[in-house]
């Protein structure tokens, strides 16, 4: 036997020797398809397009297109609850299994994906970091939360008032129109500069000046606008993420303290900010930065959560706020509900001035689920969260190997029909309201409050500002109605909508009209 096998070697050794190249190519080509067939076996009875076990090109495109939010629902309604999207990318678009995936006591890690969101590499923040960083998030987090529940933020709710005041006295000077004067206003670009300058108050103790300036300073809003596309195609390729991220391209393409404009300008300002708290003069001041520090934040890290609080914090209530407001004056019975209950509240003595306090506002039952139904159907962040788990799982009744990205369809998720009822790709705030004498509307209600709570992520890699967020918006959108009549400009285009992970909203033109003093 020992003849024919060295023959065997001999004969392929003098055709790698006599055809290196041919060789060379066709070893590349085994290997490739060889992958690729273990690619497809491994997930091969999950259901899903053709092309899924083969590229991870859809995906990417269409991501960049801005179109996953709508097509990763369109595909869970032809293949199910759990399809295959990319070679090692799921889709879930059940909100029950979802939330077992996220929860507190899953095996479920976030995915390397999450990387792609460092802002100033190769340092984490809370948004970047995965279980696998050896728990570091979970230390992290202990050490921030208290900054986030405000109960050592002097003046949140005072900050919060502030931008309100600030918005108001831009509006009643700039922007208000008469029967003699025309003078539209963009509300998308108005109200992110109010949550700009919110933010900044809350993290640091002083405004950004957005709204002072009324203009994009430093072209933040119109460079992180560019750049979120980028980010969430970059997250799915792990190795540009390394690539952009090393030492040398670092500095050439991500953004640095010392940019004039951008995110680098914001991250510049943290820096300053910061380096006030730190050394031999430091001030201590009762501030989301104060707390962090106290709890044990160097100075690399507070710079990094700080800039996180703001970024993280401004573009996603500024959409819920123009979310609830374009529903609302689209919808003349919401309208007149929401306007009715305002009324009352003020005409009875039951809401305080200049503006409402958070638990006045959180008393008001039609706002509240006005905030809610905004953000259940257009989540501000409704990117795919890959999740992967060291061990097998089994989700939506399949069984999923371990080390495969587990998505999500926040679209698919938050409109179950099952969960929030056959309408529930309308805009519809009756669906929030149970009938108090019966146990299972009751219950139905409850369900969805349970399943809504996705928008905001559940477990221990929850939003830490959802309470922040709730009284913003709360105050926000109840003032705003208050204050001022809206009539849209464009009813075929009332406002753009990118949902590019991260929703982007433009151009939301309206003629503003003072409303007549609701009195107490
Ligand atoms: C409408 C408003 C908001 C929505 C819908 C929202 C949603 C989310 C979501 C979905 C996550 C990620 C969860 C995950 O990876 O599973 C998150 C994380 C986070 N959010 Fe929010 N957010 C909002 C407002 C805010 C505000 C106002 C702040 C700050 C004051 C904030 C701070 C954070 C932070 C720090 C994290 C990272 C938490 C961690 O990884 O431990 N968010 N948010």
């Amino acid at each position: 036997m020992a003849a024919p096998v060295e023959s065997i070697t001999a004969s392929i050794s003098n055709t790698i020797a006599t055809y290196p190249i041919t060789t060379l190519l066709l070893a590349l080509l085994t290997y490739y398809f060889a992958q690729s067939l273990q690619s497809y076996l491994h997930l091969s009875h999950i259901p899903g397009p053709w092309f899924a076990p083969f590229t991870d090109v859809f995906l990417i495109y269409k991501t960049w297109r801005g179109e996953t939010f709508r097509e990763l629902n369109t595909l869970c309604e032809k293949y199910g609850p759990i399809f295959r999207i990319a070679p090692n990318f799921v889709v879930v678009g059940d909100p029950a299994e979802v939330k077992k995936v996220w929860g507190v006591r899953s095996t479920f890690d976030r995915a390397r994906w999450y990387k792609g969101f460092r802002l100033d590499p190769p340092n984490d923040t809370l948004i970047s970091m995965c279980d696998g960083d050896g728990g570091v998030h979970a230390e992290r987090r202990g050490m921030v939360l208290p900054g986030y529940t405000g109960r050592e933020v002097a003046g949140l709710h005072e900050a919060v008032d502030e931008g309100i005041l600030r918005f108001a006295k831009l509006m009643d000077e700039k922007y208000i129109s008469t029967d003699t004067e025309y003078r539209p206003v963009d509300l998308a670009r108005k109200i992110q500069f109010m949550t700009l300058d919110i933010a900044g108050r809350i993290a640091f103790g002083e405004r950004l000046g957005f709204l002072d300036q009324d203009n994009d300073k430093w072209n933040y809003i119109e460079q992180a606008e560019a750049s979120l596309p980028v980010m969430q195609v970059i997250a799915m390729r792990p190795w540009i993420i390394g690539l952009l991220q090393s030492r040398f391209l670092r500095k050439m393409v991500m953004p640095s303290a010392n940019d004039p404009v951008g995110l680098g300008k914001v991250i510049g300002i943290a820096k300053a900010f910061v380096a006030k708290r730190f050394g031999p003069d430091k001030i201590e001041a009762p501030d989301m930065l104060g707390s962090f520090i106290k709890h044990g934040l160097d100075k690399d890290t507070a710079e990094a959560e700080a800039v996180l609080q703001v970024i993280s914090s401004s573009d996603t209530t500024a959409c819920t706020i123009r979310t609830a407001l374009l529903h609302i004056l689209t919808s003349p019975s919401l309208y007149a509900s929401l306007l009715h209950e305002i009324t009352v509240a003020i005409s009875s003595g039951a809401v305080s001035s200049p503006v409402i306090t958070s638990s006045e506002a959180s008393s008001l039952p039609i706002l509240q689920a006005t905030l809610k139904e905004s953000l259940r159907i257009w989540p501000p962040i409704h990117g795919i969260m890959p999740r992967v788990s060291r061990s097998d799982a089994v989700i939506c009744g399949k069984h999923v190997p371990a080390g495969t990205n587990v998505c999500w369809s926040s679209y698919a998720c938050l409109r179950n029909k099952e969960v929030f009822g056959p309408d529930a790709e309308v805009f519809r705030l009756g669906r929030w309201f149970a009938n108090s004498d019966d146990t299972k509307d009751k219950e139905r209600v409850k369900k969805m409050d349970e399943m809504w709570e996705l928008v905001f992520g559940v477990g221990r890699w929850s939003c830490l500002g959802r309470g922040i967020a709730m009284v913003e918006m709360g105050k926000v959108v109840f003032e705003i109605l208050k204050r001022w009549e809206f009539t849209i400009v464009d009813a075929e285009r009332p406002i753009h909508n990118y949902f590019t992970g991260m929703l982007v909203q433009s151009g939301m033109w309206v003629r503003v009209e003072k409303r007549d003093q609701i009195r107490g």
